[in-house]
């Protein structure tokens, strides 16, 4: 059965660059971007993988770890990782899972086989500290990631958490939120959000981000 929003990720033990992955263990108390890989030694992962390793900082920010996941073993990789280091001017500084036998693949059905049935497409799974699934992203090995977007979705995530708003289109972090509609309380208004809001329908409630 497919995996679903709310679900539990499903846990594994796997090889990967920097040793033995227990996923569940790995992630602690952090959140966590699992990524695919459809195959080493190819261009557009080659640039994916690189933008991550520069960019990581960026996650630690956000009490995230990143792991990704190729479905060629750990030697493969770190043959790949000497090009990703050579061709993106970084160093690697996460793990790469081996999956040769495209068991963490299957767990999480990153293996479309309408569109190729032995390469993973390119999905994107963000976890929290409880282990649940909380947004996904699935895109062809053709159409290489927006990291940029990978973030802003986290910032979403925990911001959603924390306040009882939700993120409108296009939103990054620091714009102005929606207030749930859920919430009609004038006092409890008040209280949540001193800086007041804008109502353009009853429903459509703008508020300056809470927490900035
Ligand atoms: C790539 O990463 O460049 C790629 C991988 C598989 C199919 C197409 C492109």
């Amino acid at each position: 059965m497919a995996i679903q929003l709310g679900d539990i990720a499903p846990d594994f033990t796997a090889e990967s660059t920097e040793g033995t992955v227990r996923f569940h263990q790995w992630i602690g108390d952090k959140w966590c971007v699992l990524f695919s890989h459809p195959k080493d030694f190819t261009p557009v992962c080659t640039t994916e993988l690189g933008m991550v390793a520069r960019t990581k900082q960026e996650f630690e920010k956000r009490n995230c770890k990143v792991l990704a996941v190729s479905v060629d073993d750990v030697p493969s990789h770190t043959g790949w990782i000497k090009d990703i280091e050579e061709t993106q001017s970084t160093r690697m500084n996460f793990p790469i899972l081996g999956d040769p036998e495209r068991k963490v693949a299957s767990l999480y059905g990153m293996i479309h086989p309408n569109a190729n049935d032995t390469l993973t497409v390119r999905s994107v799974f963000f976890i929290d500290p409880q282990k649940k699934v909380r947004a996904m992203i699935t895109y062809p090995a053709s159409t290489g990631r927006d990291f940029n977007e990978i973030l802003r979705v986290i910032d979403s995530l925990q911001l959603t958490d924390n306040y009882k708003v939700a993120t409108p289109a296009n939103w990054k972090n620091g714009d102005d939120c929606v207030i749930v509609p859920a919430l009609q309380d004038p006092e409890e208004l008040k209280r949540r959000f001193p800086k007041g809001f804008k109502a353009l329908k009853p429903y459509l409630r703008m508020t300056p981000q809470p927490n900035k």
